[in-house]
């Protein structure tokens, strides 16, 4: 009998799709939910006791809804945060997503990476446990941007996304003394790669940047190996259903859009 269970993704808002579209890349069959917690929105800006509180009660309410196969949490916020918690809490596997501190370090010539994530996130102990495990002879500068966030929000609900708006982010981190010196830079927030485009070009010459996505998908890949996969409706799932989520939804494919 063929599996009809979902990948589910979880992420604040709409940042968990740059880890969607790898995972389509690899596995086009897959029926996906994906679930965005508007309600909370943005995790960045929240103190770390409201992100454990409110994750993995809404991860359990969200898995006995959808009975996944597993769950992607495709936010970095609430994985170096939460994950400990979310997979005590469900019975599926969980995968998390964490800072690619690790690949960007084998990639820097100068020695010199950039982390640029939530404020949450580039606070968090588990980036200095990463940075020292996997970049220990790098520099590792961190900048935590919430503006960045919210201008990804804006370009997935169809508004225009300034450049000035993304290089004054991005400032942030490269005008930090040594930043002129960053050859690599993580994306360490699922919203990032969305604004690929606008992040190359607001960047000097020369500076790349790496995400969580691809790695993720392998490992969604390899912890379904063996599974067939029957196809499903895909649906979009909100905490919340505003003007913003109707937006978004209207620019999104997929076939059902549901509120929490
Ligand atoms: N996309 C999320 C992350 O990867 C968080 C964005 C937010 O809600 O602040 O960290």
């Amino acid at each position: 009998m063929s599996d009809t269970r979902p990948i589910l993704f979880f992420d604040s808002g709409v940042g968990g799709l740059s880890v969607v579209a790898p995972t389509r890349a690899l596995l086009p069959h897959a029926p996906i939910v994906y679930a965005a917690d508007s309600a909370g929105f943005p995790y960045g800006t929240r103190s770390e006791s409201e992100i454990a509180a409110r994750v993995p009660a809404l991860l359990g309410r969200l898995v006995e809804r959808y009975r996944p196969r597993l769950a992607v949490i495709a936010c970095n916020t609430a994985s170096t945060i939460a994950l400990p918690a979310v997979r005590a809490a469900l019975d599926v596997p969980v995968v998390g997503t964490v800072p690619a501190i690790k690949p960007a370090a084998e990639m820097s010539a100068t020695r010199v990476i950039g982390v640029l994530g939530t404020e949450a996130t580039v606070r968090q102990p588990y980036v200095d446990d990463l940075a020292a495990r996997f970049a220990g002879d790098c520099v590792v500068l961190r900048h935590g941007s919430a503006a960045l966030v919210e201008l990804a929000e804006a370009k997935l609900a169809g508004e225009a996304v300034g450049p000035a708006a993304v290089a004054g982010a991005l400032a942030g981190l490269l005008e930090q003394p040594g930043g002129e010196r960053i050859d690599v830079v993580v994306n360490a927030c699922t919203h990032f790669p969305l604004l690929a485009d606008e992040l190359a070009a607001a960047a000097p010459s020369g500076v790349r940047f790496v995400d969580g996505g691809p790695g993720i998908a392998r490992r969604i890949v390899s912890l379904s190996a063996g599974q067939d996969w029957a196809a499903g409706p895909d649906v979009l799932v909100f905490t919340r259903f505003g003007e913003h989520e109707r937006r978004v939804a209207a620019g999104l494919a997929f076939a059902r859009v549901e509120a929490l």
